[in-house]
This record gives structure tokens, C-alpha cells and sequence, in this order.
């Protein structure tokens, strides 16, 4: 068995957390998080979204929170942009990162974002070219990949087509998005394998939700063929507001767990991060999603002795 020895871990729960949450949290909240994640040692964060308020309240002020953070520089923080009006949004606000987002389904495509898979790409080929022009890194989502909330199955083909369309156009980096969370390890594996062999390994980032319990096991199968770049949601927060069931992607201090287990490299501080986890899910008056914030509350409860 060979496993990377150093994994880097992309923190969306911000983002693809908060967008799917019914409370609309203040802008204090949002950079408290932020600041909580970053303390943890992520040094990747995907902290919100340039798309339509209307559409998506929860991410309204995205700008701002930009402005709001002072962090080190060597932090990555990026946002979604899905048209070039976000794009000029983000430059506004100073951002550094952005990702364009498109989907392996003509459904999921037209729910998500009022166009054609056809027309987002053509419209983030622009986006891309753009961003790049500014010296912006941009990374593109592949959504829909292990199946769709409309159409269900989707071919991988088209899956590795569209990765190797936004590599081309200049994404650094492509992000396999199990929307719905279907994928289970072998079928997870055999995508990033074909997907692999268009783009390189080293430029897949792996985007499980973590619907049906399997985002775990997927990872893991996935690590197993050289993956490295996994995305987390912290407290397992989230969903997509376009996939009716979806539940938050694997939660971060999960898969921070598991690969300490493995030994594997991640610079995360659990206890931090677990921080991070209880803090967000108060704000939301939730209890954790996460296995391993459950445990650790569960272990404070118990005598000593036991
Ligand atoms: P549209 O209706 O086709 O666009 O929406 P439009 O150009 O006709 O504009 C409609 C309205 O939106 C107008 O406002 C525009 O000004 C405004 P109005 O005149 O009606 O007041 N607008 C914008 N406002 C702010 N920022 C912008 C922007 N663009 C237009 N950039 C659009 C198209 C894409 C804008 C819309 O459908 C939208 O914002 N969708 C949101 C999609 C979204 O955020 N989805 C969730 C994220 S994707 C996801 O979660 C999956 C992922 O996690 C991976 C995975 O799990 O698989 C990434
Ligand atoms: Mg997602």
C-alpha cells in the first residue's frame, strides 16, 4: 500500500458550509470562523462566494469578509466566481484565489447556474483567462462527478472531458465534486485514476459530500493512487442548495483524524480545529456532524475511570 506522505486539506466549510445553512450568519461570525481555521494551521480556506445574493444570502458580503481578515499572507483564501462579474467583484475585494465551478450534468448545470455545461465553460474560459491575466490561481470544481441529484449516473468520460477542459483553459488545479455524496471507494478510485491520466494527479483535489457515509472510504481509496489534495468542510457543515438531500462535505477534523491515524502529513492541529467545530456549530445551534467532535464531547462526559 502507498499513501502520500503529506496530504494538503482545503477548508470549504465557509463556504460550501455555510451557503446551505437556513441561518444567515453576521459577518462577525464569518471571520470569527475563518480566523478560528486558519489558527488550526489550514492554510487553505475557501471563505465564500461573488455569486447572486438573491440566490445565495448566506455568502452576500463576501467582499467585505476579505477585507475584514488580516492573516498571514502565506494563506490561501479563495472564493467562487461564476461569471466575470464575480470575477471583477473578487479583484475588487483583493482576492488572491478564485474557483469556477461546473458540473457534469445538464440539470445539475441549469439548477446551479442558468446555463448550459457548454455555456459555463465557455464563460470560465473567459473568466480564467482573466483571473490569470491578474495573476490569479484559479481552480475549477467538477460537480456531479460521482452522480447527479436529477439525471443519477454520469459517465465518467464526460467527467474527465470537462476536467481536461478546465485544466486546458487554465485551472491550476481540478476539484472532483461528489455533489450528492454516491460515490463509493471503488467507483471514486477508477474516476480519479481516468481523470488522472488527463491532467496529472498531482493537479486533483478530491470534493466529497459525505451523504451516504462513504467520503471517508473514498478518500482512502483515493490516497491509495496518489490523491493529495482533499477539501473539508469543518463540523461537516453544509450541502449544496441544488441537490435536494445533500448533506456537508466529509467533515475536516475527520478526515484530519483518519490521517493522523495514517500517518500522513497535515499540519492541522486537531484540538484547534475541533475549536473551530464546536464554535461554528453553537452559532448555528447545531450539534457537530462530525464523528470525531462527537467522540471527543462524548469522552469529556465520561468518568475518568472508564
Ligand atoms: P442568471 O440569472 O443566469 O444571471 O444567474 P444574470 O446575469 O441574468 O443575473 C441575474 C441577477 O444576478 C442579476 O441581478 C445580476 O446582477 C445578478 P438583478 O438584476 O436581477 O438584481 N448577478 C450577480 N450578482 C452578484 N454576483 C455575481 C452576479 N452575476 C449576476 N457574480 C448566476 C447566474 C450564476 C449569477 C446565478 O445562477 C448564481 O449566482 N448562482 C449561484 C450558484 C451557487 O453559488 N451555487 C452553489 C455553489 S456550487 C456548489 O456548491 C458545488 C461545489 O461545492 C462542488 C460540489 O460539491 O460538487 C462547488
Ligand atoms: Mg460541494
Amino acid at each position: 500500500m502507498s499513501l502520500p506522505n503529506k496530504v494538503q486539506i482545503v477548508e470549504v466549510g465557509p463556504r460550501d458550509g455555510l451557503q446551505n445553512e437556513s441561518v444567515i450568519l453576521p459577518l462577525d461570525i464569518r471571520v470569527a470562523l475563518v480566523e478560528l481555521l486558519a489558527q488550526a494551521g489550514l492554510d487553505r480556506i475557501e471563505i465564500g462566494s461573488f455569486v447572486s445574493q438573491q440566490v445565495v444570502p448566506q455568502m452576500a458580503a463576501t467582499g467585505e469578509l476579505f477585507s475584514r481578515l488580516h492573516l498571514s499572507p502565506r494563506l490561501r483564501l479563495s472564493a467562487l466566481v461564476p461569471n466575470t462579474r464575480g470575477l471583477q467583484a473578487a479583484l475588487a475585494a483583493g482576492v488572491k484565489e478564485i474557483a469556477v465551478f461546473a458540473a457534469a450534468s445538464e440539470t445539475f448545470s441549469q439548477r446551479n447556474i442558468n446555463c448550459s455545461v457548454r455555456e459555463s465553460l465557455d464563460r470560465y474560459a473567459e473568466v480564467v483567462a482573466m483571473a490569470r491575466t491578474c495573476g490569479i490561481f484559479a481552480r475549477g470544481y467538477v460537480s456531479c462527478a460521482l452522480g447527479c441529484p436529477y439525471e443519477g449516473d454520469v459517465s465518467p468520460q464526460k467527467v474527465a472531458a470537462i476536467a481536461r477542459e478546465l485544466f486546458g483553459m487554465g485551472c491550476g488545479e481540478i476539484s472532483l465534486g461528489d455533489t450528492i455524496g454516491v460515490g463509493t471507494p471503488l467507483k471514486a478510485r477508477g474516476l480519479v485514476e481516468l481523470v488522472a491520466r488527463e491532467i496529472g494527479i498531482e493537479n486533483l483535489a478530491l470534493h466529497f459530500h459525505d451523504t451516504y457515509g462513504q467520503a471517508l472510504a473514498n478518500i482512502f481509496a483515493c490516497l491509495e493512487v496518489g490523491a493529495a489534495v482533499v477539501d473539508g468542510s469543518v463540523a461537516g457543515l453544509g450541502g449544496c442548495p441544488y441537490a435536494p438531500g445533500a448533506t456537508g462535505n466529509v467533515a475536516t477534523e475527520d478526515v484530519v483524524y483518519m490521517l493522523e491515524g495514517l500517518g500522513v502529513e497535515t499540519g492541522i492541529g486537531l484540538q484547534a480545529l475541533l475549536k473551530a467545530s464546536t464554535f461554528i456549530s453553537r452559532e448555528l445551534g447545531w450539534a457537530p456532524a462530525s464523528s470525531v467532535a462527537r467522540a471527543k464531547a462524548a469522552a469529556c462526559r465520561k468518568p475518568a475511570a472508564l
